[in-house]
C-alpha cells in the first residue's frame, strides 16, 4: 500500500492558488482546484522554472519564468500532450494534506 507523508496543511492552500513544499528532497508542487488538491512535481520541463510559483487558473498552471501552461490533474502540457510533468497522488485528511510519492 502507498504510503502518504504529510506535506502542508489544507489551511495554507486557498482555492485557486498553489505553493511550493520540500518532501524527502523533492521540490512538489501543490494546487487548490476549486478545493481539490493536486500535486505534481514542481520543476517546469523548459528550463526548471517553480510551477509552485506559477499562476493556477482552473486546472491549469502557467510557469513563471516563459508561460509554458501545464494541466495540474494530468501534468500534460497544454497543446502539447508529449511534455509531462511528473504528477503524484494526494490525500487529504482533516486538514492535513498528503501526498505518495
Ligand atoms: S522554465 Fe517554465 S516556461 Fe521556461
Amino acid at each position: 500500500m502507498a504510503e502518504y507523508i504529510k506535506v502542508a496543511n489544507l489551511s495554507e492552500l486557498a482555492p485557486g492558488s498553489a505553493k511550493t513544499v520540500q518532501v524527502n528532497g523533492l521540490e512538489i508542487a501543490l494546487f487548490n482546484v476549486n478545493g481539490t488538491i493536486y500535486a505534481t512535481d514542481n520543476t517546469c520541463l523548459h528550463q526548471g522554472g517553480p510551477l509552485g510559483e506559477g499562476v493556477l487558473e482552473g486546472e491549469v498552471v502557467t510557469c513563471p519564468w516563459h508561460m509554458w501552461e501545464y494541466n495540474v490533474r494530468t501534468g500534460e502540457k497544454v497543446g502539447e500532450t508529449e511534455y509531462r510533468i511528473p504528477t503524484f497522488q494526494v490525500k487529504v485528511e482533516g486538514n492535513d494534506i498528503k501526498v505518495s510519492l
